[in-house]
């Protein structure tokens, strides 16, 4: 006879969700969430359905939504008018701009939320990329001096995480020191660590309209095929005084997330990007997949290979599912 049968662990619902090893919580997730200028605005992002960008009236409807369902994490990424944009991204420190208003905003309402923020220069960016452009090159120290005056304007907005998610050489140290300096002691650094030039971000740039100009982000955003480089990250990252290391994409990237998970004690975080949601989406509205069932697989991967913080467009409508 045989006297091991795996299935024995398998032969009932309460059994299986007994020994289930890996748990997902609507706590575990950070939400994306985009602001534009205007008031009564709620436009879908044609990329990712379901997905909107909201005029702060209803962006701030939106996180009374998502807080009611248990969301308490926002990433809030501004799409900001081409009109504003230029070289040095100066919109970005602009105390009555559009994200540094919504920041302060969305915290004088609803204190009890948890502001994420991204410090990178495409969004207010002429030249889409998110360092400073010169002869060609995106330059990395001078970029630096400009993310820490983002990341000190974005503190004294309100933010509680700070996300540099630019990806130049040093730029952690050089912000958590900014902050330092500037009494922000207790802002907290989620470093966006292996961060991959990767096509999965495609509907992001729609949604800021916000891609390069010219060229590519692969002399600041890592190669694909590359994991050891995701180790000198980290320990930069880990060195440098961030407080959170994440791997982005999500799914592309699991043995990346799981060697981060082993190798330093920081909470792992995972960015389940535009391009692996607008996948499932764009297979679920063609009957092609169970929308439902591959967001909860997907999702239950990233968790499984390490991460304990999601950042996904998912999060709204799984927190809904968790209700139910
Ligand atoms: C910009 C930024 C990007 C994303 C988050 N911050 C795009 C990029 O690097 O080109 C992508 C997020 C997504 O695809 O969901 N620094």
């Amino acid at each position: 006879m045989l006297s091991r049968r795996p299935r024995r662990n398998r032969k009932s619902g309460v059994i299986r969700e007994m020994v289930e090893e890996t748990r997902l919580s609507t706590k575990d997730f950070i939400f994306p969430l985009f602001v534009i200028e205007g008031t009564g605005k709620k436009v879908e992002v044609k990329s990712m359905p379901g997905i909107f960008r909201f005029s702060l009236d209803l962006l701030l409807k939106e996180i009374e939504e998502c807080l009611m369902l248990g969301i308490r994490t926002f990433a809030i990424f501004p799409a900001i008018d081409d009109s504003k944009k230029d070289k040095y991204a100066t919109e970005s420190l602009n105390g009555e701009g559009l994200y540094l208003r919504a920041l302060s905003e969305i915290k004088k309402r609803f204190p009890e939320a948890c502001l994420m923020t991204d410090v990178a220069m495409d969004p207010y960016s002429s030249d889409g990329h998110d360092g400073l452009v010169k002869d060609g090159q995106i330059v990395n120290d001078e970029t630096l001096e400009i993310l820490g005056k983002m990341a000190v304007a974005q503190a004294g907005s309100g933010a509680d995480i700070i996300g540099p998610s630019d990806m130049m050489d040093g730029r952690v140290g050089y912000i958590r020191e900014m902050l330092d300096d500037a009494g922000y002691t207790n802002t907290s650094i989620l470093a966006y660590t292996a961060k991959y030039a990767s096509a999965f971000y495609g509907p992001f740039r729609d949604a800021l309209d916000s891609a390069p100009k010219a060229g590519d982000k692969k002399t600041y955003q890592m190669d694909t095929a590359n994991r050891n480089e995701a180790l000198i990250e980290a320990e930069l990252d880990y060195n440098e005084g961030a407080d959170i290391l994440m791997v982005k994409p999500a799914l592309a990237y699991l043995d990346v997330i799981r060697l981060l998970k082993d190798n330093f004690p920081l909470p792992i975080a995972a960015y389940n990007v535009s391009g692996e949601y607008a996948m499932i989406k764009a297979a679920a509205q063609n009957g092609w997949l169970d929308g439902e069932k591959a967001m909860v697989e997907s999702l239950l991967s990233i968790k499984r290979a390490g991460a304990s913080i999601i950042l996904s467009y998912f999060a709204r409508e799984f927190a809904q599912l968790q209700k139910q």
